[in-house]
Parts: C-alpha cells; sequence; structure tokens
C-alpha cells in the first residue's frame, strides 16, 4: 500500500552547496543552496530566488564559487541559508569563516570548506517556476586533508551532509555500499 501525497519537492537526500559571492563592496557572502547540481562535465545549475542577495551578486560579478561544505561547519553554513546579506550585511563576518580570493573568477573561496568549485555565470534564466543560473566549472580546489595517497578527492573525508526536503533534518553521508557502473553489472551478462 503506497499513500498519495499530492505535489511536493519530496526527493532525498537533497545536496547542501555553498555559493559564496561578492557583495559591491567587496564583503563576502554565502548562501546554502539545495536545488541544484551537476548538469553537464563542466556545467553547474543553481535554482534560486530572485531576492536573495547572492542573485544581485551574480548579476553584477558574472562569477560565483560552489563549496562543498563538512559536518564540522553545519553550525555556520545552516545560518548562510537563514540569513540574508540584505538584512545582514554583516552575515559572513558573523560566521567566523575565513575566505579569500579566487584566482580564477570575482569570487571568494572559503577557508574552511574542503571542496570549492570556482564558476563562471554563463546564463540566467528568468522562469515562471523561478530563476535558473547555469555557471561554467572552471577550476575545482580540494584541500589536502581530502585528498588520498594518489592525490585524488576521497569523497568520505569531506564529511558532507544532506538535506532532507520532507522535515528539513540535515544527515550525515553514511558508508560506501556498491561502485558505480560495476555493482549492477551481472544483470547485464545473458
Ligand atoms: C537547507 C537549505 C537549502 C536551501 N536551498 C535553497 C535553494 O536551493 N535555492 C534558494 O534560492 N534558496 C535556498 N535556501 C535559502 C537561502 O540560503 C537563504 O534564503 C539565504 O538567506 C539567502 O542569502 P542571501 O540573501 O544572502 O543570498 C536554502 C536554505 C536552506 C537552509
Amino acid at each position: 500500500m503506497k499513500k498519495e501525497f499530492g505535489v511536493k519537492p519530496y526527493l532525498f537526500p537533497m545536496p547542501t552547496y555553498m555559493i559564496g559571492t561578492y557583495n559591491e563592496d567587496g564583503t563576502v557572502d554565502e548562501m546554502m543552496m539545495a536545488w541544484g547540481g551537476i548538469c553537464a562535465e563542466d556545467m553547474v545549475a543553481l535554482n534560486l530566488e530572485a531576492d536573495h542577495k547572492t542573485v544581485a551578486n551574480l548579476r553584477a560579478r558574472g562569477a560565483f564559487t560552489l563549496a562543498i561544505p563538512g559536518t564540522d561547519t553545519l553550525t555556520e553554513s545552516d545560518f548562510f541559508g537563514i540569513a540574508s546579506a540584505n538584512r545582514f550585511p554583516d552575515k559572513f563576518e558573523r560566521s567566523g569563516l575565513h575566505a579569500v580570493r579566487s584566482a580564477h573568477v570575482d569570487a571568494p573561496v572559503v577557508e574552511e570548506y574542503p571542496v570549492t568549485l570556482e564558476c563562471a555565470v554563463e546564463r540566467m534564466e528568468d522562469e515562471p517556476y523561478g530563476l535558473r543560473v547555469l555557471g561554467r566549472i572552471v577550476n575545482v580546489l580540494a584541500d589536502e586533508k581530502v585528498l588520498n595517497d594518489e592525490g585524488e578527492i576521497d569523497v568520505s573525508k569531506i564529511n558532507a551532509f544532506l538535506f532532507d526536503q520532507v522535515k528539513f533534518g540535515y544527515y550525515a553521508v553514511g558508508e560506501k555500499i556498491g561502485q558505480a557502473w560495476h555493482s549492477g553489472a551481472d544483470l547485464v551478462k545473458n
């Protein structure tokens, strides 16, 4: 027996990503985003409410960073999803986190976030359902502490967390339980 819920945005898990931009005075804004992700090999899609300060910054600067927060910054990252820089000009300063300028785009890189995609705004599409921003990935930065012995990113070291769109919980990412394009491969064989 399955229960019907009607029209709801009920997908789980949803990611938690942080969009970093510069305000007009050069201070940093960060916002939490769950509705978006990779949409091509070198592209990301962000689905945003048009009145966010982040959106004004994206229009003005044409650049942003998209970072994966770890559980060690859950408090600050959630705060970035509550407070708007429209109301809190000192939003980033309040968090106590630190940022440096990206070497590739006109946007900040938060030092405490382990993985950061540096992106250039490719398109901003105002649709009846909301604003979609397409960004081109120009570089990926990762802290040494999340690299394996071969110098590749070990995602288990990021300590990423997920968002629950139904009850608004955050969940730690669990153990590795399979290998994509391998776990189901036996069913391909005759
Ligand atoms: C878990 C979580 C996920 C969110 N996802 C989005 C999202 O995908 N798109 C969006 O426009 N706002 C999203 N928000 C809301 C913004 O992060 C929030 O409104 C923020 O204050 C905007 O900051 P700004 O005005 O400084 O840009 C999310 C908030 C939380 C807590």
